[in-house]
């Protein structure tokens, strides 16, 4: 038996197939869409080619092809069973107003199945899907009569719109398809409609093509019309096809993943494949997010790059690997990817992975003291933002049993109450929760605290006032304050800002927080149950808790700049002052 092809060569081979039959080889874009805010990521190869897919002209002809990387992350919570990844490569071929269904259709026939120039896979092992008709198209009956040149016509079947229409959302180009699905054990022969259907939800014949026949456009979710030319958008996903070339059953076991996956299994103490996988599948993620200039952070793409290492990290430490060891995963797959991709060796992707992963490990270790001390699973995850999953796998190494009905429905009233809370500011209570007074209101817990590190601890509010462009802060001190006092209060803020520490929110009773020590404003009557909002610092400790109504940023890095505009006395032995964000 020949060797079966690598991915690299898949990839390579691919293009220049491509490439042969006219069409210009396209670079892959960024992972991050450059003109278009409605989507985080590119989730498929036709992303950056959407304005010429509505007819714009592409300055390098109406035949493309390309290697697109590609994330997905709907299916997060899947990744570590055999075919489910956050990041992808996606092969395609399009044309803009060129060929349409005979020429797309034969050469996805023959790149699938010519040993010379493709990837010799077996045509007796091929099925294909094809649009049944709506009121929007008729049944693709041309797509029929163009696949029964190639495989037999029980082997080709019709299903509805869910199936086999392609769009990339709710608005743009879109169309009918016809996917190609390959038997991967070989074993099952012509099937029934039926059958055919069980098989692919049983997973045994998976799909490795994508034929899109974009000529409708498609308008708040219904589809509007034809579009000025007739497309075609194809795409292959190259680990899913890589697994079927190299004849596995898991795309981790391909090339692809299989060094970096022996590389966990030596380094574990704890070996699980399920563990090993979702580390492997996220370092990857993180490294090509990084590679385009994502920074971990609390929105946004930076939210999924530190969800996604966050994930790893706590997988990491089930299976008991040492510290940074996700950066020597990101190195090693920077090293198999350098040719295909030469930004996947930068040395800072390393180094962000392992910032993020310290900063996670010190919010793990103090939920980790708290759980020791026997604290409750919902202030573990309000206050020291512990995932329920990870305080129950602690609980079980412990024999602990935890009410998981409980907590779950202690959230959901927390959640509510917030969403309550958030909504009757808006109705005019305390302030309006504008963004920039949200902002201003987390900016002012953070100028109190910075005040009582930096001039006095004995300092406390006296009285609050926000508006959409500053807040105002009064509080006792019994002379003006130094210019350079001012400077490093103004300083403290911003660092807190740049930290970008997470804002918590927690109820309690009264008597409570008051033990807890949270700033109050003296004299203003309190609630039995009140809300204390804390920020805490880069180590964990308390920066900053008061009580407060809120509403308040999620992280002190939304609030921008800070800026101190004025100091001065507002009556005896109290001091004002008045700031701003920009
Ligand atoms: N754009 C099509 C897909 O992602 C080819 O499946």
């Amino acid at each position: 038996m020949t060797k079966a092809l690598t991915s690299s060569e898949i990839r390579a081979r691919f293009l220049d197939f491509f490439a042969k039959r006219g069409h210009a080889i396209l670079p892959s874009a960024s992972l991050v869409p450059k003109n278009d805010p409605s989507v985080l990521f590119n989730t498929a190869g036709m992303q950056p080619l959407v304005p010429y897919l509505m007819g714009e002209s592409h300055p390098s002809g109406k035949r493309l092809a390309s290697a697109q990387k590609c994330v997905r992350t709907g299916d997060i919570d899947e990744v570590g069973d055999n075919r489910h990844l956050t990041f992808f490569e996606m092969l395609g071929n399009w044309s803009l107003g060129d060929y349409f269904k005979e020429d797309a259709i034969a050469w996805s026939y023959e790149f699938l199945t010519s040993a010379d120039e493709g990837l010799g896979l077996d045509p007796v092992r091929l099925y294909v899907t094809v649009f049944e008709g709506d009121e929007d198209a008729s049944r693709d009956m041309e797509a029929v009569e163009i696949w029964k040149q190639y495989i037999p016509e029980h082997r080709i079947y019709f299903l509805p719109k869910k199936n086999n229409w392609w769009s990339p959302g709710d608005n743009g180009p879109c169309g009918p398809d016809t996917e190609m699905f390959y038997d991967i054990a070989g074993t099952l022969g012509d099937m029934t409609h039926e059958e055919f259907v069980a098989a692919d939800d049983a997973g045994k014949v998976v799909e490795i093509w994508n034929d899109v026949f974009m000529e409708y456009e498609k308008k708040e979710g219904q589809v509007m019309g034809k579009l000025s030319q007739k497309n075609v958008d194809t795409g292959s996903g190259l680990e899913r096809i890589t697994m079927i070339v190299q004849g596995k059953t898991t795309v981790f076991e391909t090339d692809v993943f299989a060094p970096v996956l022996a590389q966990i299994q030596d380094a574990a103490e704890k070996y699980d494949d399920q563990g090993a996988r979702i580390i492997a599948d996220h370092v990857r993620s993180a490294l090509f997010l990084i590679a385009d200039g994502v920074l971990p952070g609390s929105k946004d793409q930076g939210y999924i790059l530190r969800r996604l290492i966050r994930r790893a990290v706590m997988r990491s430490r089930t299976l008991g690997l040492r510290a940074h060891f996700l950066a020597d995963i990101a190195a090693l797959f920077g090293e198999l990817y350098k040719d295909a991709y030469p930004e996947a060796l930068d040395v800072s992707i390393g180094a962000s992975i392992s910032h993020e992963e310290d900063k996670f490990t010190r919010t793990l270790e103090a939920g980790l003291k708290e759980f020791e001390k026997g604290t409750d699973p919902f202030i573990l995850a309000t206050t020291y933002g512990f995932p329920i999953e990870l305080t129950e796998e602690l609980a079980r190494e412990k024999g602990i049993e935890i009410d998981r009905g409980a907590f779950d429905s202690q959230m959901k009233a927390h959640q509510d109450a917030s969403r309550a809370g958030a909504e009757q500011k808006f109705k005019g209570g305390l302030a309006n929760s504008s963004e920039q007074t949200t902002k201003l209101h987390t900016a002012h817990h953070l100028l109190l605290a910075a005040l009582q590190e930096v001039v006095s601890p004995d300092i406390h509010q006296k009285g609050s006032n926000i508006t959409d462009e500053r807040l105002r802060i009064d509080f006792n001190f019994d002379r003006k304050l130094t210019a350079e006092e001012l400077q490093k209060v103004e300083e403290l803020v911003n660092e807190k800002i740049r930290e970008d520490l997470t804002v918590t929110r927690r109820e309690m009773p009264r008597e409570e927080a008051e033990k807890l020590g949270a700033e109050m404003e003296f004299g203003t009557k309190y609630p039995d149950i009140v809300s204390v909002y804390m920020i805490h610092d880069e180590h964990d400790k308390i920066f900053s808790k008061e009580f407060c109504g809120g509403p308040h940023v999620t992280h002190t890095g939304l609030i921008g700049t800070f800026k101190i505009q004025k100091e001065e006395a507002s009556s005896a032995g109290i001091r004002r002052i008045k700031a701003t964000i920009a």
